[in-house]
């Protein structure tokens, strides 16, 4: 049986790990003149430095061997192609193909599923268009002024990062909000300051099953029902993005307001599908398109570049170079733009769910470290917060730095400093304190040893055909790492796990909770003494189709 460890490749990495453990990556640019020109790329709007790593010319060529000796090539083609690549739920992986634009079919079980995804496109240009426009109207012929969308993970992440960051193309009359945590008072607090004649809620969930999002959901129909329109008037206000058409039809929304998409496509790579809906109505339909067509040109860029000049593969690749040679656990990422702020928690799930395995394709356990921890916050803000562990700490941290190079009209000054910042913070860990003078940095046991890496990813401008290109990225530089690691990157066994102790322990906490252990037991007591039965039962998170109040057809 293949053995990642044991290939030569492999072995031939460990060795050159020990050979370049004591380089500095100055000196790469000081023995090489072209370096940057030669560890730098360029897709569509974005562009990317990867010079600063400590990475020899030696140490990338061989990690490019690792990635012709995998099984990357027929891995992509079968994820491209509708193959069942998500062996353990036995499906296909085809996020790709809802940001495929052109006329080709893309098959799945021997059907084209391009005109299902062409259809849903249309009705979200519909829906966003008449919500937009103001011809959707609210129960009393209002229009919609504020939008609450109601989900978590990959049905939260994704439409709120991208509708954040590309608030400067809002509608001007639309507001938006998000909630995804049981907290009833994240619920409330939206729910504060909202009309509800002008609101719209947005049930986004792949599944429509789980307890947060219905939960936050009836809360949401509950305060519609009490502070405005009656059981027939809820299909006006509420809509829903999910697989699950009948559990939606049931909760009270219109039939033709169920956006539906498909079980073939992950929840944290949904943002391309009706989950993206948020998304085309604030930037509108034509801007949610751009947003697919950059995707698409990196997953062509994917498709096509050698693997030398492949952006997500050299990602990929030098990421695998610091988790499995050289040990770092951790990958930050450290976006200077405000409108990037929700970036790392969106790739936290992306990586971290993806790749947040310890045993490969055929089930048997892992003997190399596999997806990183992946953290940060925005640059200015980091800097100002845990950039001193960086420079100084006794942990090795690669970072990603992330920035738009065009400024906002009225600001340019303050985007001058961020991206002097940046790049000022990209130098100062490469460099450390003390130059080149070696004596210097050792008498003074205060200095910044340098030597720490990172890459740069400018984006021209932010808008949303390189936002989808800058997501595009990271999703497949997650999939290189998962078909190296030999892992499947696309299913989540331990989110399921959480989830169905959840039900157990809110199902038995009365009775018969015995067999949980001694310390969830002594907890459950504590809980227990806060929640009287009616209490618990009042805030049940069963779909909607088991209320006692029988929801009514629209008048
Ligand atoms: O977090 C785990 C997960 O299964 C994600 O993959 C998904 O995005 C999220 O839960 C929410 O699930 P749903 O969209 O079905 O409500």
């Amino acid at each position: 049986m293949f053995q990642l460890t044991r290939s030569v490749t492999w072995q031939a990495l460990e060795r050159l790990r020990d050979k370049t453990a004591n380089d500095r990556i100055r000196d790469y640019f000081t023995n090489d003149p072209q370096r940057f020109e030669k560890m730098s790329l360029r897709v569509g709007g974005l562009f990317l430095d990867y010079s600063k790593h400590q990475v020899s010319d030696e140490v990338l060529a061989k990690l490019i061997e690792l990635a012709d000796h995998s099984a990357l090539v027929q891995r992509r083609a079968q994820m491209f192609s509708g193959d069942i690549i998500n062996v353990t739920e036995n499906r296909p992986v085809l996020h790709t193909a809802l940001r495929h634009l052109g006329d080709e079919p893309v098959y799945v079980d021997g059907e084209d599923v391009m005109p299902e995804i062409t259809r849903t496109r249309e009705q979200i240009k519909l829906f966003s268009e008449a919500v937009r426009s103001g011809e959707w109207k609210g129960y009393n012929g209002q229009r919609i002024k504020d939008v609450v969308n109601i989900g978590i993970g990959g049905s939260d992440l994704g439409p709120n990062m991208a509708v954040r960051a590309l608030l400067k193309y809002r509608h001007p009359e639309l507001h938006f909000h998000f909630v995804s945590n049981v907290d009833g008072t994240h619920i409330q607090k939206v729910l504060s300051r909202l009309d509800p004649a002008t609101t719209l809620f947005i049930v986004s969930t792949k599944t429509f099953s789980t307890q947060e999002t219905l939960l936050n959901a009836k809360t949401a129909r509950r305060w519609f029902l009490e502070n405005a329109g009656e059981d027939a008037d809820v299909g006006a206000h509420f809509i829903a993005a999910s697989t699950n058409r009948k559990a939606a039809m049931e909760f009270g929304i219109r039939e033709e307001n169920v956006f539906e998409f498909w079980a073939w496509v992950g929840g944290r790579y949904s943002m391309w599908s009706s989950i993206g809906l948020p998304i085309a109505l604030s930037i509108g339909f034509e801007g949610f398109i751009e947003l697919l067509e950059g995707a698409h040109e990196m997953d062509r860029h994917f498709i096509e570049a050698p693997f030398a000049q492949n952006m997500p593969v050299l990602m990929a690749l030098i990421g695998i170079w610091y988790i499995n040679f050289i040990g770092a656990e951790t990958q930050a990422i450290v976006p200077y733009d405000q409108a990037l702020n929700q970036l790392p928690s969106f790739l936290q799930q992306l990586d971290m769910e993806s790749n947040g395995k310890s045993v490969d394709i055929f089930g048997h356990p892992v003997n190399y470290k596999t997806g990183p921890i992946v953290w940060g916050q925005t640059g200015s803000n980091g800097q100002h917060a845990f950039f001193q562990l960086l420079h100084q700490g006794t942990r090795y941290v690669p970072i990603d730095f992330i920035a738009s190079l065009k400024p906002e009209p009225g600001v340019e000054d303050h985007h001058f400093a961020l991206l002097t910042n940046m790049l000022a913070q990209a130098n100062a860990f490469m460099e450390g304190s003390q130059g080149d003078s070696k004596e210097l940095s050792q008498l003074d046991p205060y200095s910044c040893p340098g030597n720490r890496p990172s890459s740069t990813l400018l984006l021209d401008e932010l808008t949303p055909k390189n936002l989808g290109a800058l997501i595009a990225l990271y999703e497949h530089k997650v999939f290189v790492q998962g078909v190296i690691w030999n892992i499947n990157s696309f299913d989540q066994w331990g989110v399921q796990l959480g989830k169905r102790i959840a039900g157990e322990i809110s199902e038995r906490i009365d009775a018969n909770a015995a067999d949980f252990d001694a310390s969830t037991q002594g907890l459950l007591e504590l809980v227990r003494a806060h929640f009287p039965t009616s209490a618990r039962k009042a805030d049940s998170a069963e779909p909607a189709s088991s209320d006692k109040k029988p929801v009514r057809k629209k008048r």
